[in-house]
């Protein structure tokens, strides 16, 4: 084997070129979208194609987070879904989740250039890897059917190894994520949408018109989209309402045969997931909850393993992880960002489906924004009240209450820096608190205050990553304390190690 490139296979085959310039000084604009990935880009065309004049603010390059770091599935079968929302929301709301699914899949396929994001319709199929697995597909399914997709059941599926039934959907969709959301980055520009990259916004003013501000400039709108996946605003208390999950990937280069015709995934846990490249296959999986104790290297080991034993592999190519918010009742949040407001909006919680469901909720929010009935906006109303989800709620917050306390108390692993082994992590007293300090290939040390900037948690080291993970809202740090993902917007102080 060669050396595997610690990066998506989407984001390697994918120019960086036409990066535009971070915003500086002063502007104004009718709506300020915050973020560059599928959401956030699929409103701003859709509000310039109302005719608004709109400016799109990204903290780093676009599709470089997960909308670049994904399995590049959209599809409107979605794991276990449908019996899950049956089960929490009723049989009418997994409809109207199905309804927008399929209506997300479908604009996806009218926005897209099919001939500059490799566009090709494929199959999803939710199968039983081992024989308990088959009750959840056959519910899936069921609740499938009811919900109106044309789904049916097969025992015959295109995986190298033998499995207990699936549920299939035809037609849906396999893109190159990353030169997708270029392609819709190119549109926005070309149809009057000014693009900023490299801004990652600090704050946001309290009512409308809206001050935007990033480092270097400031923005104002009379409207505001949060589209960063995780908001960033902590004023709709949307932290508390959702949990966040990384999961990982591989790609890996087939020797002989070809990958699987279905974009798979099966039900139970661990749940292994299939797609596809050219010669590659995509396996996906290994999820756990953001930062989590004692997540290293073993994550990808497991999935190359995986592949390994079922598939011809020439080589393991590539690999990637990313992560994702779900809200507490499982459904995504697409509307006000207070309820009330009409013009401070957010799109979040997609639980990893946000190729087709960051695509709908685009559309939401710039019907919305122009005044125009959507039929998919109460679904995902973010103030909707879910009595089932409460007990889900409630675990989330005492897990973070948990989080926040536990980990301050917990003594230090390491009391000198020189017990940090080569590309790992320790975390060592520092005054009263705690640093964490990592050790780099070269043996240079990195060292950080381990206070999560956000609200404050106790930052747990991610192997896999090599970045501080924070357990209670998930915002993760580069190993020099730089913010990868938020909610945090404000790096972590530096320490001497
Ligand atoms: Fe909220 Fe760290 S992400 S405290």
């Amino acid at each position: 084997m060669t050396t595997t490139a610690d990066q998506s296979l989407w984001l390697q085959d994918t120019p960086t070129t036409s990066r535009q310039a971070p915003l500086a000084g002063q502007h104004a604009c009718d709506v300020a979208v915050i973020g560059g990935g599928i959401a956030g880009l699929t409103t701003g065309l859709l509000l310039l194609r109302h005719g608004f004049d709109v400016a799109l603010l990204e903290a780093g390059t676009v599709g470089h987070g997960v909308s670049g770091n994904n399995t590049a599935k959209v599809t409107a079968l979605q794991s276990t879904m449908y019996s899950t929302i049956t089960r929490t929301h009723g049989a009418d709301a997994a409809k109207a989740y199905a309804a927008a699914a399929t209506a997300g899949v479908e604009l996806l396929s009218t926005l897209a250039d099919p001939t500059s994001c490799d566009f090709r319709r494929a199959p999803a199929a939710t199968f039983a890897y081992t024989q308990n697995e088959r009750d959840a597909v056959r519910a899936e399914a069921d609740a499938a059917t009811a919900a109106g997709l044309p789904v049916h059941w097969t025992d015959e599926l295109d995986l190298p190894f033998p499995t207990y039934g699936a549920v299939r959907l035809a037609g849906q969709i396999l893109v190159h994520p990353a030169k997708y959301v270029r392609g819709l980055a190119q549109a926005f520009l070309a149809e009057g949408g000014r693009l900023y990259e490299g801004s990652r916004v600090t704050s946001v003013s309290t009512a409308a018109p809206y001050q935007v501000d990033t480092a270097h400039g400031s923005v104002t709108a009379e409207h505001v989209v949060v589209a960063t996946h995780y908001p960033l605003l902590d004023r709709g208390l949307f932290f508390a309402r959702l949990d966040a999950e990384r999961s990982y990937c591989i790609a890996a280069r087939l020797r002989s045969g070809t990958p699987p015709e279905e974009l798979a995934i099966s039900a139970g846990s661990p749940s292994w997931s299939f797609s596809r490249h050219g010669h590659h296959v995509i396996v996906g999986g290994q999820s756990h909850p953001a930062g989590d104790h004692g997540v290293d290297f073993a994550r990808y080991t497991a999935l190359s393993d995986f592949a390994q034993q079922h598939f011809d592999i020439a080589e393991i190519t590539h690999r990637w992880s990313a992560q994702d918010p779900k809200a507490y009742d499982g459904l995504p949040m697409v509307g006000s960002y207070l309820p009330g407001a009409s013009h401070l909006w957010v799109s979040t919680g997609f639980a990893k489906w946000g190729l087709a469901m960051g695509t709908i909720a685009g559309a939401i929010l710039a019907d919305r924004i122009a005044g125009i009935d959507n039929p998919h906006a109460e679904t995902f109303s973010p103030h909707r009240i879910s009595l089932r989800g409460v007990p889900t709620l409630l675990q989330q917050n005492a897990k973070v209450a948990k989080d926040l306390v536990g980990d301050r108390l917990a003594s230090p692993d390491a009391h000198d820096p020189d017990d940090v082994p080569i590309d790992d992590a320790r975390v060592l007293p520092d005054g009263t608190g705690k640093k964490g300090v990592y050790r780099d290939r070269t043996g240079a040390l990195h060292a950080v205050s381990l206070r999560c900037t956000h609200l404050g948690c106790l930052l747990r080291f991610n192997g896999a990553e090599r970045s501080w993970d924070c357990p209670c809202h998930g915002s993760r740090f580069d190993v020099d304390g730089a913010v990868l993902e938020g909610p945090a917007v404000r790096p972590l102080p530096t320490r001497k190690p």
